[in-house]
């Protein structure tokens, strides 16, 4: 069994150790481009002893970001990812790039773009109907997450995640329930996987064996309808035999129907309807119990499908979903996966691992209260901290 602490070859760069920081959006790009507080961020979880940290998330195109204080990859955007990258190499760690298109998660009216959807749909985030993109406007999604990882190898990336997780752009399109297309890209496992797999094979012929290359995957949405784990496998086992991807990071649910599956724990629905506009917030009242599902929280909760995706590929896997001791790493090293990823744990405390390292008993002080999910809008910390980042000023996305 491998020991977390020692260094691990993923694709063509090595990571210090098997530990990941998984993406959690920082809402610190008021701009839409990089600021000294994302930088410090970054630099933080670094410097806490992490393998690798991922800038998320980092948008293929404007109007594929939830909104549009988040940052989108185009050659303006680089000098500043530069110094972020910069800074997270100065200690000792890797940085990687989540590429991805929201789709319908993204936010129209703030971006002033359309959000793109596999078909027509109403977008209550935006409060507009989405726009299903053609063949031809798919072939642009599909050359956007080559441009951007090629920005991102320019910028001193060692990774790129790309997202095929949570009912974003490419999740969506694997999703049943929101796929009705008739065409290619629609009906069968095989036409929804379509755009997901062009993804990873741009992405791989504009860096791969350069930059490692991952992504993260929904094993289930865990909607009624929605992609469900029988066909995931089909997927995953699809993109091992393109070979395109170094390794696969396993998740799970909907940010646009049911979040609460990424995360486990308490729902936060008292904070979370605080950062709606006010009839979004009187809708969300009435079906807030429904949306914010809970799922009680414990140790590893994803573990149980992510075994299943152990078994039948033989690709690297991250393991994601309540990794926040020595003890439940220990347990993913001993079922094969290869790394784990911590988000909330971390948000938490990012210097966990080094407490972990100098005693092994150390447990996380994370409560898995999810109140930090709701402090995406503003600037993303954990409440409990208790000397949080200070807040950028001004703009925030609330109520947009
Ligand atoms: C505040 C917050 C923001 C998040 N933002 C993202 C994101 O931008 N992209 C993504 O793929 N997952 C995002 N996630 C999900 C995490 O990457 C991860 O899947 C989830 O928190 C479960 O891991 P954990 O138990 O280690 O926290 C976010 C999570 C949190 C708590």
């Amino acid at each position: 069994m491998p020991d977390v602490f020692t260094p691990a070859a993923l694709g063509p760069i090595t990571l210090r150790n098997r530990v990941i920081k998984a993406a959690t959006f920082e809402g610190r790009t008021p701009e839409a481009l990089v600021t000294d507080e994302l930088i410090a961020f970054h630099r933080e979880m670094a410097a806490g002893g992490v393998g690798m940290t991922t800038v998320a998330y980092c948008a293929v195109a404007p109007g594929g970001r939830t909104d549009r204080h988040q940052l989108w990859m185009r050659p303006e955007a680089v000098p500043g990812l530069r110094r972020l990258t910069d800074a997270v190499h100065a200690e000792g760690a890797a940085v990687s790039a989540q590429l991805g298109h929201a789709g319908p998660v993204a936010n129209a009216a703030s971006n002033r773009a359309p959000a793109l959807a596999p078909g027509r749909m109403f977008n209550p985030l935006g409060m507009r109907f989405t726009r299903s993109p053609d063949v031809a406007q798919l072939a642009e999604v599909v050359s956007a997450h080559a441009d951007a990882a090629r920005l991102a190898e320019q910028a001193g990336f060692d990774a790129v995640e790309i997202h095929f997780g949570h009912n974003y752009l490419a999740s969506a399109f694997l999703s049943p329930r929101l796929n009705h297309r008739t065409d290619r890209y629609g009906g069968s496992v095989e036409n929804r996987a379509r755009l997901s797999r062009e993804i990873a094979r741009a992405v791989r012929e504009a860096v791969g064996g350069r930059l490692a290359i991952t992504a993260k995957l929904n094993m289930l949405d865990g909607v009624p309808g929605g992609l469900a784990l029988e066909d995931s496998l089909q997927v995953a086992a699809w993109l091992e035999q393109d070979g395109a991807l170094d390794a696969l990071e396993l998740t799970a649910g909907s940010s646009l129907l049911n979040p609460m599956l990424l995360f486990h724990g308490d729902a936060p629905r008292k904070s979370f309807a605080a950062t709606l506009p006010i009839p979004t917030r009187w809708g969300f009242r009435a079906i807030g119990g429904k949306f914010l599902r809970e799922y009680p929280y414990r140790e590893a909760y994803l573990l149980d499908r992510a075994r299943q995706f152990r078994r039948e590929l033989a690709m690297p896997l991250i393991l994601l979903g309540g990794i926040t001791n020595l003890e439940t790493m220990r347990t993913a090293m001993s079922e094969g996966f290869d790394f784990v990823a911590m988000g909330r744990a971390l948000l938490r405390e990012p210097d966990l691992l080094h407490r972990i390292k100098s005693d092994p008993a150390t447990r996380s002080a994370c409560t898995h209260c999810n109140e930090c999910m709701p402090t995406i809008y503003s600037t993303t910390r954990c409440v409990l901290r208790l000397e949080p980042p200070a807040r950028l000023g001004g703009d925030t996305q609330q109520g947009e």
